[in-house]
């Protein structure tokens, strides 16, 4: 039984379909329906997503995305608006997001409408948005900057903070599942609501 039944929709940044990123985000998906939640899970890979190219067409309009780049963005966009929960899986590639998640992040860039006195509005206002994150490294190796940069990207949509799983050490699928990150993922999907 849930107070509220949530759209989750988690958008996955790793270019390995079954990787470690994938692991956990199923993972944390298969709890999430468990409580009865709707999710979908999208693979970034494969898609057509290019980076912005600072055209600004997206300030033009004001209550939609308004992204001048015919991809595949444009599928992803009503996604993200509909959904109640955003969730970001990314591994960490040279200290940062995957390129494919980059790009997908640079892209929300048309979500923020800015007003001529330089005030905006975010179109991902009040959405909840968490963070899953694997790593070969430990969580100082460039997890540490990619949540952070991920807080920064949820504060400046006016997003509401879900938090992070931050895996390090991983190698395999196997490592990603190890008991105390079970233990996790259960309090990370308990803590949506
Ligand atoms: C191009 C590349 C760059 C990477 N850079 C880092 C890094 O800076 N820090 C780190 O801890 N791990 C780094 N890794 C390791 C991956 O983050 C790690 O293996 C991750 O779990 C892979 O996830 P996946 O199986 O979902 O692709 C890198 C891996 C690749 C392929």
């Amino acid at each position: 039984m849930v107070a509220k039944k949530l759209r989750i929709y988690g958008f996955l940044g790793s270019p390995r379909r079954k990787g470690n990123t994938a692991t956990l985000l199923e993972a944390v998906l298969r709890e999430a329906r468990k409580r009865g939640h709707e999710t979908e899970l999208i693979h970034l890979m494969g898609r057509k997503i290019s980076g912005c190219v600072e055209c600004f067409a997206c300030q033009k309009v004001m209550d939609e995305p308004g992204c001048a780049i015919k991809d595949d963005m444009q599928e992803m966009f009503p996604k993200m608006l509909s959904a109640d929960c955003i969730l970001l899986a990314t591994p960490v590639f040279d200290w940062s997001f995957s390129w494919l998640m980059k790009a997908f992040l640079d892209r929300t860039y048309c979500l923020a409408k800015y007003a001529e006195d330089g005030t905006y509005t975010s179109l991902l206002e009040g959405k909840k948005c968490g963070l899953l994150v694997t790593a070969a490294g430990d969580e100082f190796d460039g997890a540490d900057l990619v949540v952070e940069a991920y807080r920064r990207i949820v504060e400046y949509h006016r997003m509401e903070y879900i938090g992070h799983i931050v895996v390090g050490n991983v190698n395999t699928g196997e490592d990603v599942l190890r008991p105390g990150i079970k233990r996790k993922i259960k309090e990370f999907v308990k803590n949506m609501l």
